[in-house]
């Protein structure tokens, strides 16, 4: 497949040597350059990629006003050797893209988000990590830049990717409470969307639960809080006997997760029952209170995963075992940090290597 390559124009001073590289932060510091892409009259512009540089927006921008604002996460990981790899992009595009549809915004052509990343990622791979639970975290998104307050989906957008050379998102265990007041997404909502306004009403919820001594929440579904839905920013997942279970996708409340989807996959091929099921609270609960529950984590990009040492529920702490000690969860982890740095063969065809 012939390839695009747009035009860049190059950052005059490197800030590479400003950063502290033994002291990343996740999403603190920004490599030298952007990618950016405008749409107006129903198409898209070839892009460029420009110094990473503030953005000048109307204040009638209907992204302010409206909210329509779709975002993807990915990162690129280097091996000692320099080598570059990239996981399950062509995922994050269609996620992407299915995000757009939702939101009413244009979807976004291949080859502008592949080959734009691509193109990125070479010019700016000084800026990848390396070292454990190091990358270059990427970050797609689309604004609505119409300078316009009437109600109706803009007619011009940004596609922007922009990259930040990372630590790990979380370390060590999370204490989570259920949420059984606010939800993060309702039937007929846009859950299932990337869409940067689920997140701004995450914040208060997470927030009260945080001044409680929590790190996140499991949120439950919007109409009964009987049912299980995410936790934090990431999918949820829970081990019992030889079965990897989540709930399903179907309500559409719910992130299609990449990180849950290959797991899920591994999982099986590992010779687990998978179950994409409705999971209630009283089924959690019980099966911590009986240890028929062994492993209880969050997946996601940003921290691959996040196993749960706490589960508060009510005016109760139900403790997990010591999350070391899971087979599952530490074999997946390992599994996918070693494929994602090139240190386990491909079998899949999830990387990309540049
Ligand atoms: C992820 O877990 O990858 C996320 O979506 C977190 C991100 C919003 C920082």
């Amino acid at each position: 497949m012939k390839h695009s390559t747009f035009p860049v124009q190059k950052i005059a001073t490197s800030k590479l040597s400003s950063i502290n590289f033994d002291n990343l932060k996740f999403g603190r510091d920004f490599s030298d350059h952007m990618l950016l892409a405008e749409y107006n009259d129903e198409i898209w512009k070839t892009p460029q990629i420009l110094p990473y540089q503030p953005l000048e927006l109307f204040p009638a921008a209907s992204v302010f006003h409206y909210g329509q604002a779709i975002f993807e996460g990915l990162k690129a990981h280097k091996n000692d050797a320099g080598e570059v790899f990239i996981f399950r992009a062509d995922e994050n595009f269609k996620r992407l893209n299915s995000s757009a549809a939702r939101m009413s915004m244009p979807e976004i052509p291949e080859d502008i988000f592949m080959d734009g990343l691509m193109q990125l990622i070479e010019l700016d791979k000084d800026w990848i990590p390396v070292g454990d639970g190091m990358s270059l975290y990427l970050r797609p998104f689309m604004i609505a830049d119409d300078p316009f307050l009437g109600v109706k989906p803009s007619g011009s957008y940004k596609f922007m990717i922009i990259t930040s050379p990372s630590a790990s998102y979380y370390s060590g265990a999370v204490k989570v409470k259920i949420e059984s007041h606010y939800s993060r997404a309702a039937v007929g909502g846009v859950g299932a969307a990337k869409a940067a306004g689920n997140y701004a009403a995450s914040l208060l919820p997470a927030k009260k639960a945080q001044e409680e001594g929590y790190d996140q929440l499991i949120w439950t579904d919007a109409k009964n809080h009987q049912y299980l839905e995410e936790s934090g920013t990431m999918n949820l997942m829970l081990v019992k006997g030889k079965k990897v279970l989540t709930p399903p996708l179907d309500s559409k409340t719910i992130l299609p997760g990449i990180t849950r989807k290959s797991i899920l996959q591994l999982a099986e091929e590992w010779g687990y029952e998978v179950m994409e099921r409705p999971i209630t609270v009283t089924e959690l609960v019980e099966g911590i209170e009986d240890n028929s529950i062994s492993e209880l984590f969050g997946v996601g990009t940003a921290a691959t995963i996040a196993p749960i040492s706490v589960v508060g529920y009510k005016d109760n702490q139900l403790q997990l075992p010591d999350y070391t000690k899971w087979e599952f969860s530490n074999k997946v982890k390992q599994y996918l940090e070693e494929l994602k740095t090139g240190k386990v063969k491909d079998t899949h065809n999830w990387i990309e290597t540049l």
